[in-house]
């Protein structure tokens, strides 16, 4: 059997992250698990967080994982150095795109939408300091967002009424760049490009996740070298479920 990737988050929200792994890395196998028994993440503490993450981590590793991908900005920003520090193999985790937002900018004023566990995680405030000398972030809890996702509610007058609402507070504060900092938001870039100004740019670190992982995987000598076409498993420990054209497995956890 191969080695696979594993990938974790609340819902369906790492999904977002997948197309740009599965093309860049065509022989890997992938097992993705949809932790709706616990969903969401947002609001949960850290220690609850903790215990959750490595209950995953370890079914990851039991399914024969060689590197997990935390695809969850929630988790990456409270737990993922403890998680490093735990386990034996590579994670890999997703942050908001705060650093090329801050590079894109030309008002100097960024806007952040992320839940509220990312917004008052220490490791997203460092690394806003870090990279945002002389640059203003605006920050909104994107309250109800992950929800409409699951629902697959993207498109619903409701939902652009919400995103209107969540968003232009910050458009009047005169950001040129959005950052989306929950792996759930980029199935809502379409609609959020409907309610905001065409000159308001949308970021997130899909692609820059899928090149970090063929970086570690390659550096670590991990690459699959079995050359025939990976597949993905998804699972949810929550009851069977089928989002868009995919359908979870349950795996009780
Ligand atoms: N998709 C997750 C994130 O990137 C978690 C969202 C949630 O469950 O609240 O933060």
């Amino acid at each position: 059997m191969k080695q696979r990737i594993g990938f974790f988050d609340s819902g369906v929200g790492g999904l977002s992250l997948l197309p740009a792994v599965q093309n860049s890395l065509p022989h890997e196998d992938i097992i993705y698990i949809a932790d709706h028994g616990f969903f969401p993440y947002g609001e949960k503490s850290k220690e609850a967080m903790l215990n959750r993450a490595k209950l995953l981590t370890e079914a990851l590793i039991e399914q024969q994982c060689k590197l997990i991908v935390v695809a969850c900005n929630t988790v990456t920003t409270q737990v993922i150095d403890i998680l490093r520090e735990q386990y034996n193999l590579p994670f890999i985790g997703i942050e908001p795109a705060i650093k090329p937002a801050a590079l894109k900018t030309k008002t100097g004023v960024v806007g952040v939408l992320a839940t509220k566990g990312t917004l008052k995680s220490e490791r997203y405030h460092q690394s806003s300091l870090h990279h945002t000398t002389g640059i203003r972030i605006v920050e909104q809890i994107g309250e109800g967002l992950v929800n409409i996702v699951e629902e697959n509610a993207v498109e619903d007058e409701a939902t652009l009424a919400l995103l209107s609402k969540l968003v232009m507070p910050m458009v009047s504060e005169n950001i040129d760049t959005l950052v989306l900092g929950c792996t759930h938001y980029p199935f809502l870039t379409p609609s959020l490009k409907k309610v905001l100004p065409e000159s308001v740019e949308i970021l997130d670190n899909s692609n820059a996740v899928a090149q970090q992982i063929e970086k570690v995987l390659k550096k670590e000598e991990l690459l699959s070298l079995d050359k025939s076409a990976g597949e993905t498993q998804y699972f949810t420990t929550g009851d069977t479920l089928s989002w868009k054209n995919i359908t979870f497995t349950p795996l009780p956890l």
